[in-house]
């Protein structure tokens, strides 16, 4: 088991002296491969909070997230002795706002700074930065320009290219695709399923892409008023009735799927998950 967390509740101080709770009961495990999760819910639900938990970026205020063996609670930065660089190298997360997470001169020195910090040397970390600036998508020509004079779209990508740079065994990707035209989503997508795949590593993504959720995840969480209500496949969750309890959109491929249903007055013997899947089946009955 890479993380677990255990009864893990976040509170964030208010002004006016009280607390937001942000993550309420939070029990769950991720294993190190094999997985593609995708992390769902509305707006405020807790999803980034929670993914902030998995490098110990923040720490509960209850509870334990135990990461590569490592008990995180809440006053294990007093205890001292817990070295948290080493997990982040492992788990590496994406920041939903790559403005927090860019802060070098250009994108070259962003992109070695985490491979350098973790004992890479530095021409072995330029080399990963040629490598990496490629698979987001930008030429090698990138490298020289101030990451604050990029477009959102390019931001984000550079931001994702500091994390792979650091070859994490976990990648946490939160909305990457967010802003990015359909290609470059498209594109980005087929990368992180080609390290999901090609590396046999766990990558997680936040999305509020029901399309990305049921074409390419094996497992789907939902988050609701910061609690976890939903671990499983995104087959089974899109059939049951609580989606619309959730806020959630049911992916294009179902819907038409359904009017198609409708309107023909027929039932289909599977859902299909593409359109060329829907393609067969209407052939079948017509
Ligand atoms: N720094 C903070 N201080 C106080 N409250 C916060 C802070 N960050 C987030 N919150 C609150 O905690 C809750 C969960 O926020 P979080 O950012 O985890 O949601 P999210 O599911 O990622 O939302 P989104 O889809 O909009 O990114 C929200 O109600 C938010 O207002
Ligand atoms: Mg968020």
């Amino acid at each position: 088991m890479a993380i677990k967390f255990e009864q893990v509740n976040f509170s964030y101080p208010s002004f006016d002296g009280t607390n937001f709770s942000a993550l309420k009961d939070i029990n769950l495990e991720i294993n190190e491969f094999g997985e593609f999760i995708t992390l769902i819910g509305e707006t405020g639900s807790g999803k980034s909070t929670l993914v902030q938990h998995m490098n110990a970026l923040v720490r509960p205020t209850t509870g334990s997230v135990t990461i590569y063996g490592i008990k995180i609670e809440n006053d294990t930065k007093k205890k001292g002795k817990v070295k948290l660089n080493p997990l982040r190298q492992r788990v590496g997360l994406v920041f939903q706002f790559p403005e927090y997470q860019l802060f070098e001169e250009t994108v070259l020195k962003d992109i070695i700074f985490g491979p350098k910090n973790f004992g890479v040397s530095n021409e072995d970390a330029i080399k990963r930065a040629k490598e990496v600036i490629k698979h987001v998508g930008l030429d090698e020509e990138y490298l020289k320009r101030s990451p604050f004079n990029l477009s959102g779209g390019e931001k984000k990508r550079v931001s994702i290219a500091g994390i792979l740079a650091m070859e994490p065994d976990i990648l946490v990707l939160d909305e990457p695709t967010s802003g990015l035209d359909p290609k470059g989503r498209d594109d980005l997508l087929k990368l992180f399923t080609d390290i999901h795949r090609k590396l046999n590593k766990t990558v997680i993504i936040i999305t509020h892409d029901m399309n990305t959720v049921y074409k390419y995840a094996s497992r789907v969480l939902v988050m609701n008023d910061g609690s976890l209500v939903y671990d499983g496949k995104p087959t089974e969750l899109f059939s049951t009735n609580n989606i619309e309890n959730w806020n959630l959109d049911i992916p294009d491929i179902i819907s038409i799927t359904r009017q198609l249903e409708e309107r023909l007055n027929i039932k289909f013997n599977s859902q299909p998950k593409t359109i060329e899947d829907l393609f067969i089946l209407v052939k079948e009955v017509i």
